[in-house]
């Protein structure tokens, strides 16, 4: 597919460290039983183990230190009308099928993929996002508002085809004007109508020797099976609480979704994972390990009306997914529910 707005910006390559929210849940996730593991894995998140090998790209190594944004604080969520909406706002980004049940198709929370609650630089953060649109977006070929640009997201990430109301929050609900109210606060004091740095995920070229599924599965293997599960089903704690998200199958992103795309899970999967460990995996291993995640089947693309085939043609075109590829002898896209 040739969507440019679908296409990571490019972006230098800090790291940062693991979110609050992650710990509590790692900490909570370790009171329910998984105790050793969960421990370990804590150690490395917060650098106590370093995890790290030299970087290999060349790219990352000119990366020099950026100064970000700072979106403010939580104590700086006013009181009264705006605060209640701001802190509404936050509640449904953190928390998602409880906040926007009827919305929400999965198990996925926008936070899981916009990290520390969209504050985090080179995670798509939302104080970088707030001041682009509107913005035509090739993906509908139209001029995209801000509520249009959070419908996509809850029609593709969060699967919303599959939730109780069979579709996104209509247009002019609540739920849009509560997530806005969240981002505008994010963007406090941010630039308007340009590019910021750490907006998107740091674009991460197409190494030489392409992207491959199998030597994917030794890079997920040795770093991401231990919090999403050999299977990719994501790990839950002792309340049935998601804690490490599914990356495929029936709670996960569906096949029209930004990151069922191999470049562009390669760009956040690069930056971001694995998590408390930026920095670990060679360009190679991204985009590998991308192609494994993504040559899985998962929810159906909700623009397929005729077959996978046909739907591939209009908008699965570029090379860069598995949706319409026969891999292991199956056609993919076909979808899980
Ligand atoms: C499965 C991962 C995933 C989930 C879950 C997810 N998003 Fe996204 N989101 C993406 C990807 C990928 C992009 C494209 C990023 C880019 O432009 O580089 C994106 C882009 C966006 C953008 C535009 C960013 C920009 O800079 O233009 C906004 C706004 C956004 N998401 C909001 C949300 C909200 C709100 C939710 C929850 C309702 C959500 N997302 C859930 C993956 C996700
Ligand atoms: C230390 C545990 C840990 C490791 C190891 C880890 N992840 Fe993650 N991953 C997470 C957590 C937690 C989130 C959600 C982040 C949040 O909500 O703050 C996440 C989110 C994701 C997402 C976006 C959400 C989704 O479900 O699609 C992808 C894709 C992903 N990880 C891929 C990987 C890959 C690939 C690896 C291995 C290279 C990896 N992760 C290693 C903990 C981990």
């Amino acid at each position: 597919m040739s969507d440019p707005s679908e296409t990571p910006r490019e972006r230098t390559v800090p790291a940062s460290p693991p979110s609050r929210g992650l710990i509590r849940d790692l900490l909570l996730a370790a009171a329910g039983g998984l105790a050793v593991l969960i421990l370990g894995l804590l150690a490395v998140s917060l650098g106590w183990i370093d995890g790290r090998r030299e970087r290999t790209s060349p790219s990352a190594d000119a990366a020099r230190p950026v100064a970000y944004f700072q979106p403010p604080p939580p104590s700086a969520i006013p009181d009264g009308p705006d605060g209640d909406a701001i802190r509404r706002g936050e509640a449904l980004f953190m928390n998602t099928p409880a906040n926007a049940a009827a919305f929400t198709g999965n198990s996925l929370s926008c936070v899981n993929c916009h990290l520390d609650g969209g504050r985090r630089a080179n995670a798509s953060p939302m104080w970088s996002a707030w001041g682009l649109y509107p913005m035509f977006r090739a993906k509908n070929g139209r001029i995209n508002t801000m509520e249009d640009r959070i419908m996509g997201c809850f029609t593709f990430s969060m699967n919303a085809q599959a939730s109780s109301s069979g579709g996104p929050p209509p247009a002019g609900h609540d739920v849009y004007r509560d997530l806005q109210a969240y981002m505008h606060f994010l963007a406090t004091a941010a630039p308007s109508g340009v590019e910021m740095p750490g907006g998107g995920y740091p674009k991460v070229a197409q190494p030489a020797q392409g992207f491959d599924p199998v030597r994917g599965a030794r890079v997920f293997a040795a770093n991401c099976a231990l919090c999403h599960g050999e299977d990719g089903q994501g790990r839950v704690n002792a309340n049935g609480q998601p804690v490490f998200p599914p990356l495929w199958g029936p709670q996960s992103y569906n096949w029209g979704a930004g990151m069922a795309r191999i470049n562009t899970a390669a760009a956040f999967i690069k930056t971001n994972m694995p998590l408390g460990q930026t920095g670990r995996l060679s360009d190679q291993e991204a985009w590998d390990v991308a192609a494994f995640i993504n040559s899985h089947e998962r929810p159906k693309d909700p623009r397929q009306t005729g077959s996978v085939e046909d739907n591939a043609r209009r908008n699965h075109t570029g090379g860069k997914t598995y949706y319409g590829q026969v891999v292991n002898g199956r056609l993919l896209g076909g979808g899980v529910r």
